[in-house]
């Protein structure tokens, strides 16, 4: 668990939340252990996604994978024991019953169906099929939307804020997840094992549904500037401080890494 869930990631999920519950006028101080739980789940996520009966991939965060370096079983578990950790945390912060409940709430909602689970489902299931414009946004949606909408939509509950303020943070997350996941099919195509620290072309030579599959990547790169765009309106209403959710907009998508 250890081995996986501390190597440099970008961690840009624990982040999100902790710029998003500023953003809503809350001191992100006090949503560190959301923030850890929700990063808890996305290890979880590449761990399993890893394995050899999805990905099979032997490079995460720039060391062999989690089950190259445990073995298939023990790494099994430690992303099972991830996700339960990720909701011990989250359901006994430090905050009012109500929004530990609601955040609970919204991570569980993330992870599953249809969320998190449900987008691998679809991701293995669609390999090889014809590359499907619908098909890319849905997978997208769930593998990576669902998550990183959580993470922002709970910073803003772990600040108090109103239900409005919540629903505009968790679609700028929807737009921003949608970004970042075309950013990462780009890359699979334009960089380099050594600067990635994961296999690059992979998605090609497993047939999967990508933007660049579906557009090329001139057309993946505009369509997620529009995502970006589309993510950006989405903050004008809130009352705090947004210039870190403007700046990960951005990042999500002006990214080398
Ligand atoms: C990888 O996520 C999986 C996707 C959803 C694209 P990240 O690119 O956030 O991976 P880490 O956390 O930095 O390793
Ligand atoms: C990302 O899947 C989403 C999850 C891990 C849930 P990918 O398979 O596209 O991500 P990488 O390229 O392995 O990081
Ligand atoms: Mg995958
Ligand atoms: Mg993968």
């Amino acid at each position: 668990m250890r081995y996986s869930a501390l190597a440099p990631g970008k961690r840009l999920r624990p982040v999100l939340l902790l710029a998003s519950c500023r953003a809503a006028g809350g001191d992100p101080g006090k949503s560190l252990d959301a923030a850890c739980a929700v990063e808890m789940v996305h290890c979880f996520s590449l761990i399993h996604d890893d394995l050899p009966a999805i990905d099979d991939d032997d490079l995460r965060r720039g060391i062999a994978t989690c089950h190259v370096k445990y073995g298939e079983a023990v790494a099994i578990l430690a992303g099972d024991a991830l996700f339960a950790f990720a909701f011990r945390l989250i359901s006994s912060m430090d905050a009012m019953a109500t929004i530990r409940a609601d955040a609970t709430a919204a991570l569980a909602a993330a992870a599953g169906t249809p969320g998190l689970v449900a987008g691998e489902v679809l991701d293995i299931l669609s390999e090889g099929t014809e590359p499907d414009l619908q098909a890319v946004q849905r997978i997208h949606a769930w593998k990576t939307g669902k998550l990183i909408s959580a993470s922002c939509e709970i910073g803003g509950m772990t600040a108090g804020a109103a239900a409005a303020d919540c629903h505009a943070l968790s679609e700028y997350g929807r737009w921003v997840g949608q970004a970042f996941q075309i950013a990462d099919d780009i890359l699979n195509e334009t960089s380099t094992a050594e600067e990635l620290g994961k296999a690059v072309g992979s998605d090609r030579e497993r047939n999967k549904q990508t933007y660049p599959a579906v557009m090329g990547l001139q057309g993946a790169k505009s369509a997620a500037r529009e995502c970006v765009e589309k993510a950006l309106t989405e903050l004008q209403g809130l009352k705090g401080d947004t210039e870190a959710l403007r700046s990960l907009a951005m990042y999500s998508i002006d990214r080398s890494v």
